[in-house]
């Protein structure tokens, strides 16, 4: 039992180190210097239906703390698929979760990253990329190549760290949700939805 807390405990340590080193080499890119919260992690990953025929799609999965969350919402790894930029968290994320389709390349590149899958559909998309290092045209057109890739009415969910929506209302075909506020996070997780509006 001490034995499996140490090791626990021996690799969260290892985790945050990886992370604090990516975020030296690339603060922009990475955006925080600890890894998401369990909890924030959670709340993200509740949006999943693992019910549905169509993929979750995971966008900036770093360590793969909400990877994790994804995965014990009932999503089966093989209906993960998951884009990281960093070539370090790739090795990572690949040796600790082989079943999952972990993909390198850039979330904002679709079509490229994902190569002859482009044309995939997903049932949502849970995204940790840091939005607020790019600018809001950017953001915009981010959110709704996202949108043309699930059903009406399907989310993706987003964390920033600011009070206001990375990704601003009444620019675009989407609706803007606050799903929740984590204050257990470092620093405190803003987490946003946005869908295409149903029809009325
Ligand atoms: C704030 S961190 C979140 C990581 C993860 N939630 C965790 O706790 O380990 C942002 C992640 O997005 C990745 N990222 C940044 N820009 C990206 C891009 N254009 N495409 C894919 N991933 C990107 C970073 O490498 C980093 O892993």
């Amino acid at each position: 039992m001490a034995g499996n807390l140490r090791r626990a405990l021996a690799e969260r340590f290892d985790e945050e180190l990886k992370f604090f080193k990516n975020w030296i080499d690339m603060p922009q890119a990475v955006g925080a210097i600890v890894p998401t919260s369990s909890i924030t992690a959670r709340k993200m990953a509740s949006v999943v239906n693992p019910a549905s025929d169509l993929p979750v799609l995971e966008l900036g999965p770093g360590t793969g703390v909400i990877t994790k969350a994804i995965l014990q919402a009932g999503i089966k790894p093989q209906n993960l698929w998951s884009i990281e930029y960093s070539a370090d968290f790739v090795e990572h994320l690949r040796e600790h979760y082989p079943a999952v389709n972990i993909i390198h390349g850039d979330a904002f590149d679709l079509n490229k990253t994902l190569g002859d899958k482009a044309d995939q559909r997903f049932d949502s998309v849970i995204s940790a990329v840091p939005l607020l290092s790019f600018p809001v045209p950017q953001r915009i057109a981010y959110v709704e190549a996202l949108l043309d890739r699930l059903p009406v009415g399907r989310p993706v969910v987003q964390i920033t760290y600011s009070p206001r929506s990375p990704v601003p209302a009444h620019k675009g075909n989407y609706v803007v949700e606050h799903l929740d506020l984590v204050l257990r996070n470092i620093p405190p997780a803003q987490l946003w939805i946005y869908r295409r509006p149903l029809a009325s």
